[in-house]
């Protein structure tokens, strides 16, 4: 087994390896600049380790593992288009540096390369790869579409929240691991227990993701603090303050969800305060813990040693301590 930032140099080396800029460079350009932002990597990481916790070299889950992350990039592009976000890790947003058709064409292609990463793979090992990633990347549109239509809705449930969050976030870090259970080749039992590992932790991530997007530091966030509070986004801490909000409170807040005003600062610093006040804030935390402990208890079905159990515990418990 390596350590995170080992696992992390392993992909960086493999992605400046490929020849990712040739022509048309308005083409190219952008799909090297987002993935050269570089970012968390926490998909790729988890396909390496779950290869080696598996028992095969972290080489051979490689082209898998870069295959998911230029995939989650694809994702960011779009969604930084349909989200209207003006920053990424901390640069400026594939669309706001070229423009808006940029961002769709480059990343309708980086959607290709990443099928093409799964051609390296003999033909059983990529047909099952192929297939769980056509399931997923259908899944993360599905989330995301659900994602917007919630802009526009009053009445979303916890469990609607729940299910938008699960695909389009939490399933590509299950198929992630997953990938790496496959190319392993371990037991299908093996391979279903650690896709629900990363569900859960998945689950945990966004949660996470939304808790950040309002109480997140500006210097180091590396995304426009408050822009799911621009976009009206029905986040958990939203919908809890919904829930738990006085006459009032519910009344200011609806207001608020309704306005897009030029200068949103105002707009934010009140939605933040109502959900600090709401207890909002205090329950999104505890999700998130409850969340990554389920994840926790899936992990004890697992047939692998003690000590592997540890490190993917560790991740876990990493990731609900992470600032970005
Ligand atoms: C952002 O993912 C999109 C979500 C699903 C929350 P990450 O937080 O993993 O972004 P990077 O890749 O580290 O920038
Ligand atoms: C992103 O959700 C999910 C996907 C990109 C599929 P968000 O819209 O919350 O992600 P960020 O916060 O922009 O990274
Ligand atoms: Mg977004
Ligand atoms: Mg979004
Ligand atoms: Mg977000």
């Amino acid at each position: 087994m390596h350590s995170i930032y080992q696992y992390q140099e392993f992909i960086s080396t493999y992605l400046e390896e490929q020849t990712i800029i040739k022509e048309p460079k308005n083409l190219y350009e952008p799909i090297d600049y987002i993935l050269a932002l570089g970012g968390k990597r926490i998909r790729p990481i988890l396909t390496l380790m779950t290869a080696e916790i598996f028992g095969t070299d972290y080489k051979k889950a490689l082209p898998a593992a870069l295959a998911v992350e230029v995939f989650h990039n694809f994702s960011l592009v779009h969604d930084d288009i349909m989200d209207d976000a003006p920053l990424r890790r901390g640069k400026e947003t594939v669309h706001e540096k070229w423009n808006l058709n940029t961002g769709i064409l480059s990343g309708d292609a980086m959607l290709i390369l990443a099928y093409q990463y799964f051609e390296k793979y003999e033909p059983k090992v990529f047909r099952d790869l192929a297939k769980l990633f056509s399931k997923t990347a259908i899944e993360v549109c599905e989330g995301q579409q659900w994602d917007v239509d919630f802009e526009n809705r009053e009445d979303v449930t916890i469990p609607e929240y729940l299910k938008m969050i699960q695909y389009k976030t939490a399933v590509l870090v299950a198929a992630a691991m997953k990938m790496g259970a496959i190319i392993a080749e371990t037991s299908e039992e093996n391979c279903n227990l650690i896709y629900d590992f990363g569900l859960n932790l998945g689950l945990a991530f966004q949660l996470q993701d939304d808790y950040l997007d309002a109480f997140g530091d500006p210097e180091t966030f590396g995304k426009q603090v408050g822009g799911d509070i621009i976009e009206n986004k029905k986040t958990y801490l939203y919908l809890k303050a919904q829930e738990f909000a006085n006459a009032d409170q519910a009344e200011e807040l609806k207001h608020l969800f309704s306005i897009h005003p030029e200068d949103n600062t105002e707009k934010i610093n009140s939605v933040k305060e109502i959900f600090n006040a709401t207890g909002a804030s205090e329950v999104t935390k505890q999700a998130i813990q409850e969340f990554t402990l389920k994840a926790f208890e899936t992990l004890q079905k697992i047939n692998i040693d003690n000590e592997k159990k540890d490190i993917l515990k560790s991740f876990g418990e990493n990731l609900m301590g992470r600032k970005v």
